[in-house]
């Protein structure tokens, strides 16, 4: 026994004459790179959301636990994208080319509660040198629910609300209507600034409402992306007017499985197709006018990651299906990342805006055999960026958002 803790004391003395050589090692070293400038965070979206204590009355700040009692929000909130910002195939893969960069996290994982390390400055400002320490108030399975619903809900031990109505909840409650309006949203759907010369965040969802004719009308994030039910809040309070939380947006799934398109996707593009001239004979010049009209989005369409862009295709077919002629159109930004981030061009379409595509071609067969056919596709990427991203295959990347075929001759 004796030996053996005479051992153990002999090899931690060894251990500690170590790591206080190591220590003094690194602090001369230290001295030397006199250089070393730790430059604090000043931007809203270089800092995590402070540590939240669970507010009286709960047991967690889990989105379980709200759901313990607020089933339907609940059951709304694990449909919608906002819990699977961290779980999501893309995020993982992205996250990791981008070397895990701590930045990304403020928005996808946005309480320090759910973040692993506290970040205290940039090493010389360097992004990819954060200088940090362990956060004691880690809590990984919050941190698997991404935006939670603590993220909007919980400051300073109080909840959130939009009534606040004190006297049937078991939690304290706060109404600030000005904290949950569009500025919430904003705070991460709007955010335009650099990381450095070849990373930048082009969120501009909210200048772009801002521009658009729906802010005096009244309209705004949350009246479109959460409408109004009248419904009971839980099982033993009163019906009420409440918010939808499954934040339908964009019509293109998240996951491989037997949905193609989103459920309850409501399309911002009205879609009208026409031809002329009325009367066609075989020789004639003829035209299809397709028109996209940005009627139902607050914002440009596509809005939000630069990647995302439309393809409207237009076809000309005859009887036997033998494709005449064929034009497709791309609606998008497109940027060059390299060697540093510039945006080329941009033709997304504005709050409003109506835009005409066209297919003219010769009536080169009898009008009775022809038929045309017009495919819009909304896309998260394109297949090269799956393919570098290892997601072919295994991860949505388009949804087919109207697509018509119609004879030449009647138009039905
Ligand atoms: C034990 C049941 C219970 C739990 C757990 C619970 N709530 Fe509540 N909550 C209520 C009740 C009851 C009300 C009042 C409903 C009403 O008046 O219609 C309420 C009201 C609210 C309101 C509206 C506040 C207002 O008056 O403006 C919000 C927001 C809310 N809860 C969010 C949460 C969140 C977020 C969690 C989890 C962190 C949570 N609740 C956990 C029972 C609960
Ligand atoms: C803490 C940051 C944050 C806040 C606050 C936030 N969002 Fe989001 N939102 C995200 C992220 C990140 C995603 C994408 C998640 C993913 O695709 O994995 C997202 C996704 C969405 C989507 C779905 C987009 C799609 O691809 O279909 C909609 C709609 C949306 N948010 C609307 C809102 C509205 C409205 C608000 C304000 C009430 C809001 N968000 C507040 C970060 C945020
Ligand atoms: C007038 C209603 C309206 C308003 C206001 C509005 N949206 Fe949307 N939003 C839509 C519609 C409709 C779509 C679906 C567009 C489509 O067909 O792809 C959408 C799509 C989105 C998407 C998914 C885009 C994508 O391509 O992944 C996000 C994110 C989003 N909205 C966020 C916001 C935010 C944040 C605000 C406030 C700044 C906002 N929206 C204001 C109606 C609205
Ligand atoms: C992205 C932000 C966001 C997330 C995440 C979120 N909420 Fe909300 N929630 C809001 C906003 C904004 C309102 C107020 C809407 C309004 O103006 O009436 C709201 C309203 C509520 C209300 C009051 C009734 C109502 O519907 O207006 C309750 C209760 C509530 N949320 C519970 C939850 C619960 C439970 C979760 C998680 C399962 C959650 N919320 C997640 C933004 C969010
Ligand atoms: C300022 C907040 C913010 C930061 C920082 C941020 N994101 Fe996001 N991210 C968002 C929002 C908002 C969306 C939803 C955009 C939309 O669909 O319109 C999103 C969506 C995504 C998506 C899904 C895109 C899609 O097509 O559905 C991926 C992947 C992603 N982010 C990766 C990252 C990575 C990697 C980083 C760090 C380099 C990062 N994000 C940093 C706010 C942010």
């Amino acid at each position: 026994m004796l030996k053996k803790l005479k051992l153990i004391l002999l090899l931690s003395a060894l251990i500690f004459a170590f790591i206080v050589t190591g220590c003094s090692d690194s602090e001369k070293n230290n001295q030397k790179e006199k250089t070393v400038e730790i430059v604090p965070l000043t931007k809203h979206w270089e800092k995590a959301i402070p540590n939240q204590v669970i507010p009286k009355g709960l047991k967690s700040l889990s989105a379980e636990e709200c759901g313990g009692c607020h089933k339907d929000i609940y059951l709304e909130w694990r449909r919608a994208n906002h819990s699977k910002a961290w779980e999501d195939l893309q995020f993982q893969a992205e996250w990791k080319k981008d070397k895990k960069l701590w930045v990304c996290i403020n928005c996808h994982t946005p309480l320090q509660n759910q973040q692993e390390f506290i970040i205290l400055g940039k090493e010389n400002g360097d992004y990819f040198k954060p200088v940090k320490r362990p956060n004691p108030n880690f809590d990984y399975n919050l941190q698997k629910e991404a935006i939670t619903c603590a993220v909007c809900h919980v400051r300073d031990g109080v909840i959130i609300g939009p009534y606040g109505n004190s006297g049937t909840s078991p939690h304290p409650v706060k109404k600030d209507n000005d904290f949950l309006s569009s500025k919430l949203c904003m705070s991460c759907h709007n955010v335009l600034d650099e990381v450095n010369p070849t990373l930048v965040c082009t969120f501009g969802t909210g200048e772009e409402w801002k521009e658009s004719p729906y802010p005096l009308a009244g309209q705004n994030c949350i009246s479109c992306h959460m409408p109004s039910v009248y419904r009971r809040l839980t099982s033993y309070t009163r019906a009420r007017w409440t918010r939808q939380h499954t934040f339908i947006g964009s019509a293109v799934p998240k996951t491989m499985g037997r949905d193609t398109i989103v459920k309850d996707y409501v399309r911002g593009l009205d879609i009208k197709v026409r031809f002329s001239p009325s009367h066609i004979s075989l020789g004639d010049s003829a035209f299809i006018t397709v028109s996209l009209f940005n009627q139902r989005a607050g914002h440009y369409i596509p809005t939000g990651d630069p990647e995302h862009f439309i393809v409207l295709q237009i076809r000309l077919m005859n009887k036997d299906n033998r494709i005449l002629k064929d034009t497709s159109f791309t609606v998008a930004q497109k940027w060059k990342w390299w060697p540093e981030a510039v945006k080329l061009s941009d033709n997304r379409l504005k709050a409003m805006e109506i835009r005409d595509y066209y297919l003219a071609f010769k009536v080169s067969e009898q009008p009775e055999r022809l038929f045309y056919e017009v495919i819009v596709t909304m896309n998260r990427m394109t297949t090269k960026i799956a393919e570098y991203a290892n997601l072919l295959g295994s991860y949505p990347i388009k949804a087919v958002i109207y697509k018509q075929r119609f004879k030449l001759i009647t138009g039905d």
